[in-house]
Order: C-alpha cells, then structure tokens, then sequence
C-alpha cells in the first residue's frame, strides 16, 4: 500500500482551474467501457497562469489526452496511480479531451462505473468519478454536463443519466444511444449513468407553479408491483417539501432506479436517484412497517437533497453535514409529519443513543464536520448524519419553525447553485433571525457529547425556583480541552395536580432572559445556556414544581439531572411532553438495568423493582396514549445504549439482565399483554397509516414479551400469530419472537420461513439477520454456516450488512469471550477488504470500541486488528478505521 495520506480541513484551497462544461460519451462494451471526457477548462480565481492541472483517477487506462484538439505529447503530462497532471496547460480557456477505458464488471468496490445481474449503473459520491474519467474529483468544481450513452439495444434498452434526454436512437450492429443534457451545474459526484433491463412505474406530480413532472421508478420487470409505495412516498415527499419550504422540483423528470448491490442506502443524483432494493421494494407480503417506514424516509431523504445538497452543495467533503444533516433533519420532519411526532423522535432519539453516542465516546468521535480523513467514506457516520440533524434541529428549537423557515429562504437566496460551507448556513439561520448564538458553532469543531448537569432548588418565601446547569465535553481524540458550548434547553415545570405551570419571568445573572411577550402564557421555554456554568431562576413558582427538563430532546446531550425517582415516576405518568414522559421511562430504566447489572456481577439474586412494573402496568393499560407510544414506552434501553454507560462494558451481565427483566415484566404484567396482544389483532388489510401501525406494533411487542417467558400457552399463540399473519410485519414480529428461545420450534419456525421464502432475495436477508443476532452461545458456528449458504454473497452489501453487520449488534456471539466472535470477523474483514473496502471498513468498525471491554476481550480484539493491520494489501478505508482504533 502507498502510504495512506490524511487530507486536512485546514489545508482547503480553491481548484486552480474551473470546469465550465462536460461532455461525456461511453460506449458500453461487453469487457471494456471507453469513456471519453470532454471538458471546457477555465482558470480559477487564484490559479497562477501555468499550475499545473492536476486531474485524479484510478484504476484507468488512459488511451488518448487532447489539449484544444491537438494530443498531448508524453512529455507534456505525468500519470501516477492516482493522478494525471498536465504540466503546462494553456493560458485562458481550453478544451480538453480524455479518453479512458474501464472494466465495469470486474469492479466489485461498487463505487465508479459497475455492473451487476447484467446491468450498469454508478456511484460517484463521495469520490467514484475519478474511477469513470480523469477529473478534479471534488464538489467545489461545478459544471453543466451532458453524457451519451452507446450499448447494445437488447442487452441495455434502458439508458439514463442526469437532466433531460435530448436525443435517443438506433445505431448499427444491433446498438442505440441516449443522449441527456443536465441544464444545472453539478459537482460530479452528482453525475449518474444507469443501463440495463428495467421497466418503470410511471407517475407523475403537478409542482405548485403547475409544472407537470413526469415519474418513473426503474426496476426489473417482475419487481414492478412492489413500487407503488415508494412512488406514494415521492409524491408525498415532493408536496411536502412545497408546503413546508417552498421548494419546488425543478426539472420535469424525476427518475428512480433500484439496485441489488449498492455499498449505502441510496443516492441523489440529479434527477437520477439510485437506491438499494430494500429501499424501493415493498408489498404487504414481503415488507414490514419497520421497511415501509424506511422506504418514506429515504424517499423523502434522497428527493429533498434535489434542493438542499444539489442546489446548494458542499464547498469540500469536510461539510458532509452540511447537506446530510439537514437532508436528515429534512425526512425526520417529513416523517413525523406524516406518521406520529412523538413516536418518530423517540425512535431517533433512540438510533442516536445507541449508535452515535458510543462513537462519540471511542476512537473514531469526530466533530459533525471533521478536521481530517483518509477515505471520506469512512466519515459518512451517525455522527455527520445523526448528530449533524441534531444540530439542525436547535436552530428550529431556537427560532421555531417560522424563524427556521426563514433562515431556511436566506439560505437559498444567497447560496442557489454555490459549493458553500457550514458556516454559510450559520449565518443565514442567524441573519434572517438577528440572532447571536455564541459558541454555537463549537457544535461543528468539537467531538464528544456533553453532559449537562442540573440540580433544582425551591425558595418558598421568594417564590423562586432556580436550575443551574453545568456542562462537561469529555475529551475526544485529538481534542484533549474543550470549550463550552450552546445548549438550548427546553423546560416546562410541571405543578403538584401534573399541570404545566405558566411560566412569567426567568433570569440569569441578574438579566431577565425569556418571558412571554405577548401576553400569552408560556409553559415551555428554551433555556440559552452557553457557558460552563450558569443559573436560571424562575419567578412567580407558587409550589415546587417537577421540572421537565431538555423537553423533545432538544439538544444532542447527557442529561445528569438531580430527579428523584419518584419525579421521574411523577413525570412518566403526567408529563405533557410525550417525548419527555417516555424519557423518564427511559432514565428508569437505564438506572434499573444499571443496579441490575451490578447485582449480576456480584452474583446476586435479580430483583425487579415493583414501582417499575407499575408504571409500566399504567401505561400498557392507558386508553388515551398512542398505542405505538405505548410499545416504545414499554419497550427497554437496547443493550449497547446501557453498555455505553459503563465504565467496563459487560456483554453478558447486560444480556442477562435485560433478558431478565423482559421475562420478569412478562410474567408480572402477562394478563395485560395478552389483552394487548390480542385485542389489537386486525382481519383487515394491510395498510401502511399511523393507527394500523400502532396496533400492530403493540400487538408484536406485546407478543415478544410474552415469548420470552418460553411457556407452552404464549409459545402457542405465537405460532398461530405466525401461521395466520397475513403480511410480513406480523410473520416477521412472530418468528423473532419464537426465535427467542432455543429449542425444536425455533428450528422448525425458521426452516419454514426460509421455505417459504427463498425466492425473495430480500427477505431472505431478513431472515439472514435474525439468525445473526440469536442469542445462543456457539452462534460463531452457525453464522459462519451461513457464509456458505447458497443464498449468501459476500459481494452484496446488503447480505453482508445482514448477516455480518447483524452478528457484529449481538453481544453475545460477537463478544463471546474465547475470542471466536472476534476471530470469525477478522477473517471475514480481509476477505470482504479484497472485494468492497467499503463495506469491510464499516465491518472493521464493529472492532473500534475494544478498549471498552475486559482485560480479555481488549487482548483478543486487539490481536484481531493487528493481524488486520499487518495484512497485505489493505486498503485505505479499513486501515483508516484499523489503525485509528488501535492509536
Ligand atoms: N449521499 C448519500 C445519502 O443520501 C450517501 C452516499 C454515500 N456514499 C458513500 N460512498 N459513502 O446519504
Ligand atoms: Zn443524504
């Protein structure tokens, strides 16, 4: 390996020369694909008249250079394994013109050109184009492309790229062509080709200013009937995004295409959208609520970065979360906004706890926008994405939604078809609203999440309640010493009766902050607090009130506040702020399981705390509460949420504790689950609406609790659940509930599901990923079968992301302490490495957090990574991750 180079936020520089047009043709071969580039070269702003024009490229054979239509003589360019530099290029405008030949169907890396089951497609983000053509292969180079597209008429009658088609028709020897023109500049990660075999499911959606947009999702023919849910959620998506930002779609073709192998979840190529199958695919049968809920979001994620990433772009990759975190931001609101608020947040809020706060506490935690990276697809995280929405999200929590709006309009008033930075959209949210959030931008530099502390204390004979807060940002790599940051922190103080009291006038440090200035009363507000320490004191509090603090969640913390338990119950039963009685559930929880886990260790007897079932006995049995609220409310902190809190994560004792605990609620609260349970069953039809995904969802966790208790009556109705389902979310909840217990009707249930289904690819993956994560000591063997199972492919991600991602979630089989865990996915990652870096990188990530374990598992997950790191070979994305988790 050359040595891998670390690129630094610091070192940016403006391109030396500017790409005003692109012309791309390929002609489509059965081997080779020759691609010819022709480019109109202008100078940057700050290029000397001769800097050379560095061009990157990989993996290219490069055939032929013109300069203004003359070739380039040997002499005049250098080419290197990753590099064309032409020396001396022309002063002022000129054309270029390269010609390059590549392998489409042996590049399994799933990035640049590839074909799979026959057909064509690309994926250029972040850096795939430099492996199609000679390029500056960065988003601050913006150009108008069109792109011809030559092939064989029965092999790939279908062909596209990006903007609108121009010209199509038949050439000799059995060939045609396509040509499209994209009237928008783009950078060329946004650049698209797809050929191949597909039919459309043809839409179409009438813009608000009456423009008729023609919609056509792209599949192999047989899957056609599984689209009419994503078309339904791209027009949902494209009203939405009317209605709530006034952003219109501004083309009149807006095209889906749907792959079996793509290394993420989708993509948002202009007008060309590319999505992994799972994405796209669904029918009552096949798909669960949990896949018709992804498939809306994603939707909603990849059309509404036609404005906010393809509009406006990204400067350079280190602003990432520029476009991802408000694109996330974006479909998070888009769902909530079509299913249930409350429900949608908690699950969010959820994702990011357990998946984003242990990166934010390991070796690879990185600000929302890093300050390095070798291989930007390694930075393409929870963190960029998840966090970077929660940042986001305080502008609005700051300014409401009309002030968001506003900064949202400014935003593109200055910055339509600009490459811009995170900062841009700072000052545009703060200009449009005259605000100063100081310290708010240490949300971009700094890693780690802060914990906030809070502690309450009540004057009677002043009236006064006071709140002060002290913030901590935990040391990250790189960023020994932090600096305070701007916390928004939503209250509400609750009275005696469960009411939210009005509250009139809070200060601090003397100066009044935030009081109602309308006259109306306020029973939340959002507490600014931007130092290290700082107090809050509320006026007029006739009785000590139970603060419900950081209301929504609204702000990417760890809140340390000094609520008893009995508050915290006080709040679960009368909070106002659904999100914060859930949450108050949740702070339960996490104590309970952490005494717990304790207990284990020292070998004693597991007791479960009656106040628990209670509150969980009173919220199961509410008529008033969202039946899915109530499924999350009972349902307990995963196992990685509660590893995380420890200062030695122990698998086992957490399993066992949570194992615990679930069969204890079982059996405790067994009549009113099964009410539940059964009350909520449904003959109708599948339909995919908030109230039928409710009932569904209690109905299944209720069904989990119950199997869990391995008893002979709710083991039975557990398999007439699964023999009568009529759609997959029901089919699916039922076996992983019968998958929890070892035995004959596991072995059997899962037999019959894969009968039943292994002419499904995708919900063969499914059931890939249920047997990853069973709990059974020994699993190692089992998964490692698996890898040999005829309907498992190490080249296809989603596979991989199933059953190796899967088994890399299950404490026990991964962290097994023989080390076998550990060992079976180090075989897997160099395997995997030789075939998609990508997908091995994200693999490899399973092994970052080792220091966090016992003396015994760190010895032999380290061993794991040295042997990786000392492969030959490697590539850059898993050394990255490798070698920073080992630092
Ligand atoms: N921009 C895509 C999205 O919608 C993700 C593409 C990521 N690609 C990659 N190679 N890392 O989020
Ligand atoms: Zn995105």
């Amino acid at each position: 390996m050359d040595f891998p180079k670390e690129i630094f936020l610091k070192d940016y520089k403006k391109p030396d020369y500017l790409f005003d047009t692109v012309d791309l043709e390929f002609q489509l071969g059965s081997d080779e694909t020759i691609v010819t580039s022709k480019i109109a070269v202008s100078p940057g702003n700050e290029a000397g008249t001769s800097s050379p024009l560095v061009l990157h490229g990989r993996d290219l054979k490069l055939l032929s250079i013109k300069v203004n239509g003359t070739e380039l003589k040997s002499d005049k360019y250098t080419v290197d394994p990753r590099h064309l530099t032409i020396l001396t290029p022309p002063a002022g405008v000129f054309n270029l013109e390269i010609v390059t030949e590549i392998y489409p169907q042996l590049n399994t890396s799933l990035e640049g050109l590839y074909r799979t089951t026959g057909n064509f497609c690309t994926q250029c983000e972040a850096e795939g184009f430099r492996k199609i053509t000679y390029f500056q292969d960065r988003p601050d180079v913006m150009a108008k492309y069109t792109c011809r597209i030559e092939g064989d008429k029965t092999l790939y009658p279908v062909l596209l790229s990006n903007g609108n088609l121009i010209k199509q028709g038949d050439l000799e020897g059995g060939k045609h062509y396509a040509l499209w023109e994209d009237p928008f500049k783009k950078p060329c990660y946004l650049f698209a080709l797809v050929a191949g075999q597909y039919e459309c499911r043809e839409g179409s959606f009438v813009t608000c200013s009456g423009r008729k947009v023609t919609l056509r999702i792209w599949t192999p023919a047989e899957d056609l009937p599984k689209t009419s849910h994503a078309m339904y959620s791209l027009k949902e998506a494209m009203k939405w995004d009317e209605e709530v930002f006034g952003l219109e779609y501004d083309l009149d073709l807006f095209n889906i295409v749907v792959t079996p192998d793509f290394n993420m979840g989708a993509m948002e190529n202009k007008s060309l959208n590319v999505f992994q199958s799972r994405l796209v695919l669904a029918s009552p049968e096949t798909a669960t609520d949990g896949d018709y809920a992804a498939i809306l979001g994603v939707i909603g994620h990849e059309y509404f970065h036609n404005w906010t990433g393809n509009r406006v772009t990204c400067r350079d990759w280190f602003q990432l979360t520029l476009k991802e975190g408000l694109t996330v931001f974006r479909d998070q609101e888009f769902s909530s906004d079509l299913g249930c608020r409350t429900v949608k947040r908690i699950a969010d809020v959820s994702k990011l706890r357990s998946y984003q706060f242990p990166q934010d506490a390991g070796p690879m935690a990185h600000p929302i926008r890093p300050h390095s990276y070798i291989k930007m697809d390694n930075f393409y995280t929870v963190t960029v994405y998840e966090k970077g929405a929660e940042v986001v999200r305080m502008y609005k929590t700051l300014f409401g939604a009309s002030g968001f709006r506003k900064g949202m309009d400014l935003y593109f008033q200055r910055h339509d078809g600009q490459a811009v930075t995170c900062e841009d959209f700072y000052s545009a949210m703060c200009d449009a609203n005259n605000a100063q959030l100081p310290n708010f931008l240490q949300w971009y530099s700094q890693a780690g999440t802060p914990t906030v502390k809070v502690t309450s204390a009540y004057d009677a004979s002043s009236q006064t309640f006071s709140l002060k807060f002290s913030q901590e940002v935990p040391p990250t790599p790189g960023q020994p010493m932090k600096e305070p940051m701007f916390i928004p922190v939503a209250v509400g103080l609750v009275d005696s009766t469960g009411k939210d009291m009005p509250l009139t006038s809070i200060y601090s440090d003397g100066i009044l902050r935030t009081v109602s200035n309308d006259g109306q009363p306020i029973f939340t507000t959002v507490l600014q607090f931007n130092k290290k320490e700082e107090e809050f004191i509320f006026n007029n509090v006739p009785e000590r009130p139970v603060p419900s603090l950081l209301r929504g969640y609204s702000a990417p913390i760890r809140l340390d506040s000094d609520l008893t338990e009995s508050d915290l119950y006080f709040l679960l039963a009368n909070d106002s702020d659904e999100f914060n009685r859930w949450e108050a559930g949740q702070v339960l929880a996490r104590k309970l399981m952490l005494s717990l886990v304790a207990d284990f260790q020292q070998q004693k007897t597991l007791a479960l705390n009656p106040k628990f079932v209670d509150g969980l006995r009173a919220i199961l049995r509410s008529t008033s509460l969202d039946k899915e609220f109530i499924a999350k409310a009972i349902t307990l902190p995963g196992q990685g949420e509660i590893m995380d809190m420890m200062a030695v994560a122990d698998p086992d004792a957490v399993h066992a504790v949570r194992t615990f605990i679930k069969k204890e609620l079982a059996s405790q609260l067994k009549d009113d689950l099964l009410a539940a349970a059964t009350s909520n069953r449904s003959s109708e039809a599948y339909a995919f609406n908030h109230d039928n995904v409710a009932r569904r969802a209690l109905k299944n966790t209720c069904l989990a609790y119950l199997t869990s208790m391995n008893e002979p009556d709710v083991t039975e109705l557990a398999l007439k659940e699964y023999n009568s389902a009529t759609n997959m979310t029901d089919q699916f909840a039922a076996l992983a509930a019968l998958s929890q217990n070892p035995g004959q009707v596991r072995d059997d249930a899962l037999l019959d599901f894969y009968n039943k289904w292994k002419h499904d690819y995708l919900v063969v993956s499914k059931w890939f990923a249920l047997q990853a994560t069973l709990d059974i000591p020994g699993n190692v063997a089992n998964v490692r079968k698996l890898l040999s199972h005829p309907a498992f492919d190490m080249r296809n991600p989603n596979k991989v992301y199933s059953l190796i991602g899967g088994f890399c979630g299950s404490p026990v089989s991964f962290h097994a302490k023989d080390g076998s865990g550990y060992k079976f996915l180090g075989e897997v990652v160099l395997q995997l490495d030789k075939i998609n870096p990508q997908v091995a990188s994200r693999m490899v990530s399973a092994f970052s957090r080792w220091r966090r374990y016992d003396e015994t598992r760190q010895a032999l997950a380290k061993a794991q990574l040295e042997m990786i790191i000392s492969a030959n070979g490697l590539s850059e994305n898993v050394y990255e991750i490798a070698s920073k988790s080992l630092a």
